[in-house]
């Protein structure tokens, strides 16, 4: 008998991502599916041949490259992110193979076995499967209409000692939420006080609809490190796997080891291709049809839960972003639902599953995607839904 091989003590902690599960199976032909936060065909901008993406024996198609990233493309970004309002220089960036990989270095970076870390509770599912494959002791935070509260952060500061905090304030995955301008300056500051690392994550940041404020946290630190995370993935090309980071000078040169350890460096003609696109005249016009699209997608979804969902769930309108965020008026469990709704040919995204373990899930609550489906389809998804729904509900 073949013995079985053995394997590091933190292959026990991981654990299969039920998004990449639900996305297999949303896979079916005539599944409607809310359950990815995949861009949309329609949305993404085209992909204009430059002379020099052409050139297939240039060494970028042909050579390794440098682990930092593209010389010209760190230019572009540092720029980027002046728009932004993060005054980086071009050498505080590094290239990264999707904004996942920034998730995957701050987790080899800050944690250990049993090592406290902050996050929003719920938060993004991958975040939280790759901090807990290092051991971390992944401990929530309750989201607030606002953000997070900065007096319970202060005392599970002082209480926990927690090595770093993850934050996605712009157009939060899975709730939608954008923290408020006077919630960004709270944190920071309690931050600041205890000089806690900050690792931001913003992948949603372009995805806005209506003008709200979206001041980088990272730009307003004056004393605690930080790790700011960017993508294109939603912005461009998810295929191209092609994100950055920013971080502070005493970060920056572990995470850069860490990136040449992992994959020695980001697909160089992906790298081009976004350099090209941050310098040509069209991004502008890219980002207005990109942002018009989801939001007719998004106002469709809202008419179509306000039909469906109307008397079952409260939600709000997400000013950015790719989800809705159901609270159901009767707070059951939803992930038994799943596997009827999928029955049902219909997808979406129990909400339990983003809450980190260490606490207990707010029951009732369903992560609704709205970028994937038509409007035809939308409409059909969620009536099943919403049936499966009222056939459930608890005995009273
Ligand atoms: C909050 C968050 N962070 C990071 C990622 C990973 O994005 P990327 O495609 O850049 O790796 C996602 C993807 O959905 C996300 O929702």
């Amino acid at each position: 008998m073949p013995s079985s091989p053995q394997l590091s003590e933190r292959i026990s902690r991981l654990t299969s991502s039920l998004v990449r599960e639900i996305l297999a199976a949303a896979q079916a032909p005539g599944m409607i599916s809310f359950a990815g936060g995949l861009p949309s065909a329609e949305a993404m901008p085209l992909l204009r041949d430059t002379p020099h993406s052409h050139d297939w024996l240039s060494p970028v198609f042909q050579q390794y490259g440098q682990s930092e990233g593209e010389p010209i493309l760190r230019a572009r970004l540092a720029d980027w992110l002046a728009e932004c309002g993060m005054q980086v220089s071009p050498h505080q960036t590094l290239v990264l193979s999707g904004s996942q990989q920034g998730i995957d270095l701050a987790a080899k970076l800050f944690v250990d076995p049993g090592t406290p870390l902050l996050c929003e509770a719920p938060t993004y599912l991958a975040a939280l499967q790759a901090f807990q494959l290092f051991g971390a002791n992944c401990l929530g935070l309750p989201l607030t209409n606002d953000g997070i509260d900065p007096e319970l952060l202060a005392q599970i500061i002082e209480t926990y000692q927690p090595r770093a905090i993850y934050l996605i304030p712009t157009f939060q995955n899975p709730s939608g939420h954008c923290y408020s301008a006077e919630n960004r300056r709270a944190i920071a500051e309690v931050l600041d006080h205890y000089a806690l690392p900050l690792i931001e994550d913003e992948p949603y940041r372009e995805l806005m609809y209506d003008n709200v404020d979206r001041t980088p946290i990272c730009s307003l630190l004056k004393r605690a490190p930080w790790i700011y995370l960017g993508s294109f993935s939603k912005t461009l090309w998810p295929g191209w796997r092609v994100g950055f980071l920013a971080a502070s000078d005493d970060l920056f040169p572990h995470l850069l080891r860490l990136k040449q350890a992992g994959d020695l460096h980001t697909n160089r003609p992906g790298q081009i291709r976004v350099a090209n696109w941050l310098a040509c005249d069209e991004r502008h016009k890219d980002l207005a049809h990109l942002r018009e699209t989801y939001r007719k997608k998004r106002d469709a979804m809202n008419d179509a839960l306000t039909n469906t969902f109307g008397d079952l769930a409260d939600w709000e309108i997400p000013a950015g972003g790719l989800f809705f965020w159901l609270k159901l008026r009767n707070a059951i469990d939803t992930r038994p639902l799943l596997k009827i709704a999928l029955e049902n040919n219909v997808a979406f995204m129990p909400g339990e599953a983003f809450y980190p373990a260490s606490g207990q899930p707010v029951f009732g609550t369903m992560r609704l995607n709205f970028s994937h489906a038509n409007s035809t389809d939308m409409r059909k998804g969620l009536t099943t839904l919403a049936r499966i729904i009222e056939n459930n509900k608890p005995d009273v």
